[in-house]
């Protein structure tokens, strides 16, 4: 059996840190189980273009794993050229890298580690609401740059307590990052998302859910994004709806990219309408050096908190998915049940609720906890 990974190149860092498993280098610790049971491994960070590596080999490999920190986009087309494809597991959370529809035509499995990094996101996107609203980057960058300056700092940072705060999505993210939110005394907990909160889980926050996802983010000093892209949330963060948002408001995005349209939040950002953005994902991986979320700036300076996809992979997070990843395949390799929660499709059907409301056999799994 040929498994095909398609992760990030940890260069210099990952042969110094070993716990960097989700690199080629180290590749998810899964080499030599692998090679010892007779299969062969392919690990590249090679995705890109017809001639790349994920091309060449995705053509007979059984196995696909990759990551969303450095996906290999399995289209529709390149499906096809996959003949022996059964199954792709996602070292992470998020499998929207996969076109998922053309996956259950051709009855392929997608699988991922549920929760396997949840906290680390949640604990990402407190940090980064904090750094936005607290005005911390330009701060920091005119201290390192010898600087002293208060007031033009202070006059663009405020206090998290009493504003309100909403996710998209109340997930497991979602969920954990409002939990975390709680002893900020903000003035309001909101979430807009189809699949309401158990009743305890609303109530032990405090959180109330908003029916409309306009009506919800202009209500909010700070929207948070924390649901899955997919056909309904692509470009939902259009010009329109952040016109929608309160003038100043913050954005922190570390769903996926795609789920904001770029320039329309570049445009917000340097006019001032939006207060800043924040997040790791980006709608191309790696990013082009000249996307305009590298150098949007709120016009009082600062306003960007943006990284590198690496809200999710922490090195306890690495170590969590890396385990994961090993136990589906395990699971698939000895012809056992796949845990339900990790499964995404599965026999030509969604098994998750979280990519859109759709008439599946998801959709009737009434027993699943999301906070869980
Ligand atoms: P989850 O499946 O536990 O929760 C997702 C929630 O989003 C569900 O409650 C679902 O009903 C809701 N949702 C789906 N479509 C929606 C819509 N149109 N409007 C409002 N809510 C909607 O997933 P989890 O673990 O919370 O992860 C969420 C996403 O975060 C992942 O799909 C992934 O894209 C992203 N992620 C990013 C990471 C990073 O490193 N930046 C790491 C892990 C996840």
């Amino acid at each position: 059996m040929k498994v095909l990974l398609v992760l990030y190149d940890g260069g210099k860092a990952a042969e110094e840190e070993p716990r960097l498993l989700g690199t080629i280098q180290n590749k998810l610790g899964i080499a030599d189980w692998l090679k010892e049971q007779g299969h062969e491994l392919v690990a590249t960070a090679d995705k890109e273009g017809e001639g790349s590596e994920f091309k060449k080999h995705i053509v007979d490999a059984e196995v696909l794993i990759t990551t969303p920190f450095h996906p290999g986009y399995l289209t529709k087309e390149v499906m096809q050229t996959a003949k022996n494809l059964k199954i792709c597991i996602t070292a992470g959370v998020g499998s929207d890298h996969v076109d998922l529809n053309a996956a259950n035509e051709r009855n392929i499995t997608v699988a991922e580690v549920s929760g396997s990094n949840v906290v680390s996101v949640a604990e990402h996107v407190v940090m980064s609401i904090l750094l936005l609203v607290r005005n911390y980057t330009p701060a920091h960058e005119q201290i390192i740059g010898g600087g002293w300056d208060v007031a033009p700092m202070a006059r663009h940072s405020f206090d998290l307590e009493d504003k309100v705060v909403g996710t998209v999505g109340a997930g497991r993210i979602g969920y954990r990052v409002l939990q975390r939110l709680t002893p900020f005394d903000c003035k309001e907990l909101l979430y807009f998302d189809y699949a309401p909160l158990p009743e305890q889980a609303a109530k032990a926050i405090n959180v109330r859910r908003v029916e409309s996802l306009e009506e919800m983010v202009s209500q909010c000093d700070i929207v948070t994004v924390n649901c899955p892209l997919h056909e309904k949330t692509k470009g939902l963060f259009n010009k329109e709806l952040i016109s929608k948002m309160k003038p100043g408001a913050w954005l922190v995005n570390t769903a996926r990219g795609a789920i904001c349209d770029a320039q329309a939040v570049a445009d917000a950002v340097n006019s001032g309408h939006l207060g800043g953005y924040a997040g790791d994902v980006w709608n191309v991986q790696p990013a082009p050096k000249d996307h305009p979320w590298r150098s949007m700036k709120h016009p009082l300076g600062g306003g960007n908190g943006m990284v590198p996809h690496m809200s999710g992979t922490t090195i306890d997070a690495q170590l969590r998915y890396a385990e994961g990843t090993k136990t589906i395949l395990q699971n698939y390799l000895t012809g056992k049940a796949q845990d339900p929660a990790n499964l995404i499709v599965e026999n030509g059907d969604y098994v998750s609720k979280a990519y859109g409301k759709r008439d599946t056999k998801a959709e009737e799994r009434k027993e699943e906890v999301r906070t869980d």
